[in-house]
């Protein structure tokens, strides 16, 4: 069974770790799957379809994952159907539950190549991209975009296009590619779409919470969080969840572990520092943990101020 037709099949909301650049890896997966009891989806960072296609290495280096992330999908970016199909069956031999296509990054360097936010309005490219990967691969397409150009006003045909060229599922960030991270997120037009498709179709954008999606996303069939989950991995857990300082400083032990254990000792540690300083953001009575945090350089250094930060008593 398809990951998504178990949520549908529990009849639970699908609650989504959203992909981000820079952030989304395996460590990071495996946190946010591990803390919120394994009752979400997790996306990975997008990466180049070209990029898996051509170079083994990469492929190995970021599709290698832990199988506690499940369940895991893989998101690519790139404009070249066959590219992505040849992308479509790495990840799948790796073991992922899914792929999905990138058709909202606004980056200027991504848009100029016809990727992300491109690939809207080059709707034929886009359509027979989903095309190739739902026709070839077992594991699902799904597509993650905005709510259109400079207007909202092409999504329902444009994601009714994607339902028939195969995609098992939409993700809409509510902002247009022009507005890029402007303004609030207009959630009305995904339910419009979500009316107008059978395909479940997920919310995103100015979700901080569990408690946050589940009141916004009325006939929608779940929601996706990005920047709020990196302040708060617990923020897909119901009931606005706060961990005790002990378990928050036992989930960044774990999550250098887990890093570690995914990339080399220097380069998990310089990784590691932006977590670290999200973990603490808002403890000022600790911002010298958090200093020292955001220069570690070894494992072991890490540890010791860990173990120093949980004697602290709050
Ligand atoms: C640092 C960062 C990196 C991102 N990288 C990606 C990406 O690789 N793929 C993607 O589809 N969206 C990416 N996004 C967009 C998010 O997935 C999400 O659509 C957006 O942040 C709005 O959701 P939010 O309000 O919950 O943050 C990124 C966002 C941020 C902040």
């Amino acid at each position: 069974m398809s990951w998504i037709d178990d949520f549908l099949k529990k009849q639970k909301p699908i609650v989504a770790l959203a992909p981000m650049d820079g952030y989304c890896d395996s460590a990071f997966r495996a946190i946010c799957q591990e803390v919120s009891g394994w009752n979400i989806v997790v996306f990975s960072e997008f990466y180049s379809a070209d990029g898996l296609h051509h170079n083994p290495l990469l492929a190995k280096r970021v599709l290698t994952h832990n199988p506690i992330e499940h369940p895991l999908v893989f998101q690519i970016f790139g404009n070249t159907p066959e590219i992505f199909l040849s992308a479509g069956k790495i990840i799948e031999s790796y073991g992922a539950q899914g792929v999905d296509i990138n058709m909202g990054c606004p980056a200027k360097k991504v848009v100029k190549c016809g990727y992300g936010s491109g690939l809207m309005v080059d709707r034929d490219r886009a359509m027979k991209i989903v095309n190739i990967l739902a026709e070839n691969l077992a594991i699902p397409v799904t597509v993650k975009t905005r709510l259109g150009w400079n207007g909202a006003e092409e999504l329902v045909e444009f994601g009714q296009a994607l339902e028939q060229a195969g995609a098992s599922l939409i993700t809409v960030h509510g902002r247009t590619y022009k507005q890029e991270y402007m303004g609030e997120a207009n959630w009305a037009p995904i339910k419009e779409l979500a009316k107008n498709v059978k395909i479940p179709v997920l919310g995103n954008g100015d979700c901080k919470s569990y408690e946050d999606g589940m009141q916004k996303m009325e006939n929608l069939a779940g929601f996706m969080i990005a920047r709020w989950s990196l302040w708060n991995p617990w923020c897909f857990l119901p009931d606005n969840y706060e961990p005790a300082w002990q378990e928050r400083i036992g989930v960044m032990e774990k999550h250098i572990e887990y890093m570690v254990s995914s990339k080399w000792e220097n380069r998990a540690c310089i990784e590691i520092r932006k977590h670290f300083t999200h973990y603490l953001h808002g403890f000022e009575w600790v911002r010298e943990f958090r200093k020292k945090l955001a220069t570690v350089t070894s494992v072991q250094e890490t540890a010791c101020i860990l173990e120093e930060l949980k004697t602290i008593s709050l």
